[in-house]
């Protein structure tokens, strides 16, 4: 028998499990000190009141003989398909069929589980720094090379998004197969203009490339020229697919639910990518709960849509006030307009793990390190809006108190 061996090149540790060993190793050192956490980002208000409703509702079904259900529909039941197209595309002018949209457990599995529809042998592009899913993924299915000292893998094509470029990628100079987008971005919180996805939406097109689109911080944009969904630009249909999460949109990060679209559209080598992702998901996945789903649906309900804003206006405000009140101490920040996290510059160009170390041991508080999301987030930081607000207050109380002397 022999292991997969492409697990040994990674590291042993997922970047927020690491976090969270450091953060317990403190806590046991340090019993009596009070953490703030605003590293993952996880959400902390309740579920809005239509979703718990909802699955209540659903949870008494589940009791009735008459109305008890089994395995849910493979790609989702048509009650949840039905509403995601009409609000999320529909209403944006953008037409799918149900059939191109696959209900999940989140955007963290589908982005996961998507290469296995793609050949070993594919260039993969990414941002750098990324949310670490799509290098780790690659790397255990063997399609990454080896790592250099650097930190970086040798098959990847690495688009540095720093301050010098706005943190937007730089279209490739050479040709790559997989070119894995995320906007607003994880980490830096930054958006992309219309404009500016059109020209990767053309380079993709014109290089027979796909685009794996992760969009699971739409639902914070605020301005207008930003795109909610990557089929708002012309010609995405044939070059990419978009996963969408309910995680942050609707605080679900522990009800688990997302969805991707892979158009008919999209085919290499006159095959369909949408008949290969469903294959992959009959066959491995078995579907999202009745429960979790009624609740999704919900979402979109009147009532539902009310209390969400109300739930996404708290976390703007939270990033609001870190944004402003690390900025007036004098921190370079980012991100945080249509985002929930907040992306700084370190002082006195610090490495990330060292301010890590400072912000948890001086000041209790816990972030996440920008080297973490890959090399060029040295010298960066991400602080997430979804602590309550309280918490949120206090940390930046603690970080302009230090940083003020
Ligand atoms: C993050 O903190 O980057 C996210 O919570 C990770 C995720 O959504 O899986």
């Amino acid at each position: 028998m022999n292991i997969n061996e492409n697990f040994l090149k990674i590291e042993s540790s997922y970047l927020f499990s690491n976090i969270a060993k450091k953060v317990k190793a403190y806590t046991k050192a340090n019993p009596d000190k009070e953490i703030i956490r605003l590293g993952i980002g996880d959400v902390t208000r309740p579920l809005a009141p239509a979703c718990i409703e909802a699955m209540h509702k659903a949870v008494d079904e589940m009791a009735d003989e008459k109305t008890f259900r089994g395995y849910p529909p493979e790609y989702g039941y048509d009650f949840l398909l039905n509403a995601i197209n009409e609000n999320d595309y529909k209403a944006r002018g953008i037409e799918l069929d149900n059939s191109e949209i696959f209900v999940s457990d989140g955007a963290k599995s589908d982005t996961g589980n998507i290469g296995d529809i793609f050949s070993l042998d594919n260039k993969v592009a990414i941002c750098d720094p990324v949310y670490p899913v799509y290098v780790d993924t690659n790397v255990m299915s063997g399609r990454s090379g080896e790592k250099n000292a650097e930190g970086k893998w040798s098959n990847i094509y690495y688009m540095p998004c720093t301050a010098e470029n706005n943190f937007l990628p730089l279209i490739p100079t050479q040709h790559v197969d997989i070119i894995y987008l995320c906007f607003p971005n994880n980490p830096t919180g930054m958006p992309i203009k219309k404009e500016e996805l059109k020209k990767w939406v053309d380079y993709a097109n014109r290089e027979g490339a796909v685009i794996l689109y992760d969009a699971a911080y739409e639902a914070f944009i605020t301005e207008d020229d930003v795109p909610h969904s990557i089929y708002e630009i012309e010609g995405a249909k044939t070059c990419a697919i978009e996963f969408k999460s309910f995680s942050k949109t609707a605080g679900f990060t522990g009800v688990r639910c997302g969805y991707t679209v892979v158009p008919h559209d999209l085919k290499f080598g006159g095959t369909e990518l949408n008949g290969m992702w469903a294959r992959r998901q009959a066959t491995k996945f078995n579907g999202v709960s009745y429960i979790t789903q009624r609740a999704a649906e919900a979402v979109y309900s009147d009532e539902g849509k009310k209390q969400i804003q109300e739930i996404l206006a708290y976390y703007r405000k939270n990033a609001k006030i870190i944004y402003n009140g690390l900025r007036d101490c004098g921190f370079t920040v980012y991100g945080a307009v249509d985002s929930p996290y907040v992306w700084l510059k370190t002082p006195d160009n610090m490495k990330s793990w060292d301010f890590f170390d400072l912000l948890l041991e001086k000041l209790q508080v816990v972030g996440t390190p920008g080297e973490g999301f890959g090399p060029a987030g040295e010298g960066y930081f991400r602080l997430t809006a979804f602590g309550t607000t309280e918490n949120t207050e206090k940390a930046v109380a603690r970080i302009k108190n230090y940083f003020a002397k």
